[in-house]
């Protein structure tokens, strides 16, 4: 089965206003045709390997580009995000009008619950987990109240660095439960609990170069990884572990803090299985 992403064309993107470290200095610094240029090579390379739905910008919503923010989806369901910040909670009802046009079953955590979607919650690849990223964007009590609502396991993680403000920007499960992440970006506790369930073979450590320039916002699809840019130490080390890596340059988008996996929703999630281990 082909993967399934949803994608927001760049019409309206701008930075105009600062809301993490990456879009400071930033405002009105983007060049409107490299970004139109930079987005339509992902859309194309991405469109190349899966099927990629369009959702229509929103004039006044210059971040609705990162359709990762939008929910994150489980079978046919979604939970629709609640921005943290008052310059994006005018794309919820814009989700989610799209997400119930397309036969999903839209769910909410509740109004004073911050919840960034899968910016924050990524499901692990080889088993029925979520990992839940929280600390800047997310609220840590997301956690229980997602597990109840799409009745998976909810495995919190502690973001600590401000430049890595969703889980999506230092973290990526790949296929065969294998984990590509930054482990300076989580608190120390929330570290060991990700060395104690990933196998130290599994866990392939992303460096400070190349996590600035967002290696972890990758999109993986089977065994090919579609990323802003990496290393060639790291494009080695993914290819020792049956990984290609296609390269997509998406500088315009860094300026708001944003990458490839940043710019696309997975809108085909299948369940793993539904067995609950622990909340
Ligand atoms: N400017 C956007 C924000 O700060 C960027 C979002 C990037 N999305 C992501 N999934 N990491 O909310």
């Amino acid at each position: 089965m082909t993967a399934q992403l949803l994608m927001c064309a760049p019409g309206c993107f701008q930075v105009s206003y600062v809301i993490n470290p990456w879009m400071q200095g930033q405002v009105a610094t983007e060049n409107r045709v490299r970004a139109r240029r930079q987005w339509t090579r992902l859309h194309d390379v991405l469109s190349s390997m899966s099927t990629v739905s369009v959702i229509e910008p929103v004039p006044g919503l210059p971040d609705m580009v990162f359709t990762a923010n939008a929910g994150t989806v489980l079978g046919r369901q979604v939970v629709l995000s609640r921005f943290r910040h008052d310059e994006r909670r005018g794309e919820e009802p814009h989700f989610a009008r799209w997400f119930a046009d397309h036969g999903l079953s839209v769910r909410t955590l509740g109004d004073d619950v911050m919840f960034e979607g899968a910016g924050d919650a990524l499901l692990d690849r080889s088993q029925p987990l979520l990992w839940m990223g929280h600390g800047h964007r997310t609220d840590a009590r997301a956690a229980s109240l997602l597990a109840d609502t799409l009745d998976i396991e909810v495995q919190p993680l502690e973001l600590v660095d401000p430049r890595f403000y969703h889980l999506d920007t230092c973290f990526c499960p790949l296929p065969d439960g294998q984990l590509m992440y930054h482990p300076a970006a989580f608190a120390e506790a929330s570290r060991r609990v990700i060395e104690s369930r990933v196998p130290a073979s599994q866990r392939l450590v992303v460096g400070d170069s190349d996590a600035r320039a967002f290696a972890c916002n990758a999109v993986a699809i089977g065994r090919r990884i579609v990323l802003n840019r990496a290393s060639a130490a790291l494009v080695a080390e993914l290819g020792r572990r049956g990984f290609g890596v296609t390269a997509v340059a998406l500088g315009e988008f860094i300026r708001a803090g944003g990458a490839a996996k940043c710019l696309t929703l997975r809108i085909d999630e299948p369940r793993v299985g539904s067995m609950r281990q622990a909340a």
